[in-house]
C-alpha cells in the first residue's frame, strides 16, 4: 500500500491525459478520475486505437470535458498545439511501445503526437505492454532517449499481463501514476540534501517467537521519505517493521530492534544534512532473549520480565554523542503523546523538546483510534525552546511536506 495523494498541496492544474491503444486503456479512467477528484481540469486526448479499448462517452463523462481525438477538428482554434501549450502537465497512460517510439523520434502523425511536441509542460508516461516488447532493444533505447530528455517514466509494474503470462509490462496503478506526475511539479528545493528518515516501530525479542513492540505503522515516516525524495533529496530510509511497502527511489535499510536502529542511525547520520526520527523506538528491551520459546509452568504464578533501558537515540544524536555532527545538520524528533488535556499536552511536549535537544520536535496525539495506522495526522512542531513554529492537519503526505517546509 502507498500513501494517499496530497490534495491540498497542489493548485488547480490544466492536465492533458493522453490515452493510447492498449488493454490498459481501461485503467486510464482511474488516472483521469483521480486527477478530477483532486480538483484539476483534465483534457483527454485519445488515439484512434485507444477508442477500440475504452469508449469516448466514458472518457468524456469522467474527465468532464469534451474528448479530443481528431487532428483535423477544431482547426480554427489551432487545437493541435493549443492543448499542449495550455497544459501544466501531460500524462500519457497507457503509453504503448508505438507511442514511445513515435515520441522518441518526434513523429506527430496524430493529435496526441502534436500535443506532446507542442508542450513545454512536464511529460509523464506510464508504459504498458508485454514483457518481450518492453525488453526489446528498440523500446529500451526509446525509453532511454525519452528519459534523457527529461520525460518521467512511471513503471511498468511487474505482474499478470493480458494473457496467461506475467512479468514487467503492467501499467502502474492510477494512484501511483498521478502521484509521480504531480511530483514532477513540486519544487526541488531539497535537491542535493542528504536526508535520513527512520520509520516504523522497533521490536524487542523475548524469545524466538515473541517480542515487545508498538503500533507504529511507519506511514508518516514513509510519507516523509517520499516527500523528501519528490523534492529532490537523496534519502535513506531506516525502516523498522513497516506495515507499508518500502518506497521506490530511496535507499532503504531494514532494522529490527532499537539497538539495530541505533547502529544504523549512527552510521548514516554521520553524512546527513537532516535526520528525521519518525520511528517509534522501544524504550526498554528484555534483559535477555531466551533461545527457546518461554514455556508457562502452569503453577499460576505471575511471570516477571526484567527490562533494561535502550539508548535514547534521538537525544544522543542531538547531543553529538553518536559521533561528530556535520556543520548545520538539522535533527527532527517526533513525540507521540496520549495526554488529552491541551495545556498539559503542550507542557509535556515542551519538556520533551528541551530534554531531547533536537532542532525541532513534531508532536501529535495518539490513542487507540488516532495517529497510528491511519492515513491522517495532526501535528505541531516545536523548536528546542518550546515555541510552536508550525502546525498541520491532514493526510500524512501533506503533513510531511509541511514538516519539510521547515528545512527550506
Ligand atoms: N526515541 C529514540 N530512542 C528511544 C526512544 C525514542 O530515539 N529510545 C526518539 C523517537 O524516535 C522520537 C522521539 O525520541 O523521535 C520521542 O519518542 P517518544 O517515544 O515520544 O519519547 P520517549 O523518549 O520515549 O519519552 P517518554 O517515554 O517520556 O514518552
Amino acid at each position: 500500500m502507498t500513501t494517499p495523494i496530497d490534495a491540498a498541496a497542489t493548485p488547480r492544474l490544466n492536465v492533458v491525459v493522453g490515452v493510447t491503444g492498449g488493454i490498459a486503456a481501461y485503467k486510464a479512467v482511474g488516472v483521469i478520475r483521480e486527477l478530477v477528484l483532486l480538483g484539476h481540469d483534465v483534457h483527454v486526448i485519445a488515439t484512434e486505437a485507444a477508442l477500440r479499448f475504452v469508449g469516448a462517452p466514458t472518457l468524456e463523462a469522467i474527465s468532464r470535458n469534451p474528448l479530443n481525438v481528431d487532428l483535423y477538428e477544431g482547426v480554427a482554434e489551432v487545437r493541435h498545439v493549443a492543448l499542449g501549450q495550455r497544459a501544466d502537465l501531460v500524462v500519457v497512460a497507457p503509453a504503448t511501445a508505438d507511442f514511445l517510439a513515435r515520441t522518441a523520434t518526434g513523429i506527430a502523425s496524430d493529435l496526441l503526437g502534436n500535443t506532446v511536441l507542442a508542450t513545454t509542460a512536464p511529460l509523464v508516461v506510464a508504459p504498458a505492454m508485454h514483457t518481450e516488447m518492453w525488453a526489446n532493444p528498440a523500446t529500451v533505447a526509446n525509453v532511454e532517449t525519452l528519459r534523457s530528455r527529461g520525460v518521467t517514466v512511471v513503471g511498468p509494474a511487474s505482474g499478470r499481463l493480458t494473457g496467461t503470462d506475467s512479468g514487467p509490462g503492467r501499467m502502474s496503478e492510477p494512484e501511483d501514476i498521478v502521484r509521480a506526475a504531480l511530483a514532477t511539479l513540486r519544487p526541488r528545493d531539497l535537491a542535493g540534501r542528504r536526508i535520513v528518515v527512520t520509520a516504523g516501530g522497533t521490536r524487542e525479542p523475548l524469545d524466538p517467537v515473541r517480542f515487545i513492540g508498538n503500533r507504529s505503522s511507519g506511514r508518516q515516516g514513509v510519507a516523509l521519505a517520499e516527500a523528501a525524495r519528490d523534492r529532490g533529496a537523496d534519502v535513506t530510509l531506516i525502516a523498522a517493521h513497516l506495515e507499508v511497502a518500502l518506497p521506490s527511489g530511496v535507499a532503504s535499510v531494514e532494522v529490527g530492534t532499537a539497538l539495530e536502529l541505533a547502529a544504523a542511525v549512527a552510521r548514516h547520520s554521520a553524512e546527513a544534512d537532516v535526520v528525521i526520527m519518525a520511528a517509534a523506538v522501544a524504550d526498554y528491551r528484555p534483559e535477555r532473549t531466551a533461545d527457546e520459546k518461554i514455556k508457562k509452568d502452569g503453577s499460576g504464578t505471575a511471570l516477571t520480565l526484567t527490562l533494561v533501558e535502550n539508548p535514547d537515540i534521538l537525544k544522543s544524536l542531538a547531543h553529538g554523542e553518536l559521533g561528530p555532527r556535520p556543520d548545520g545538520q538539522i535533527v527532527i524528533g517526533f513525540a507521540a503523546e496520549t495526554e488529552g488535556d491541551p495545556a498539559r499536552f503542550l507542557e509535556i511536549a515542551r519538556a520533551k523538546a528541551a530534554r531531547k535537544g533536537a532542532d525541532f520536535l513534531v508532536v501529535n496525539r495518539v490513542g487507540w483510534t488516532t495517529g497510528f495506522a491511519t492515513s491522517d495526522n495532526e501535528i505541531r512542531v516545536l523548536d528546542r525552546a518550546g515555541s510552536i513554529v508550525s502546525d498541520a492537519a491532514g493526510d500524512k503526505v501533506s503533513v510531511a511536506h509541511r514538516i519539510l517546509d521547515l528545512l527550506s
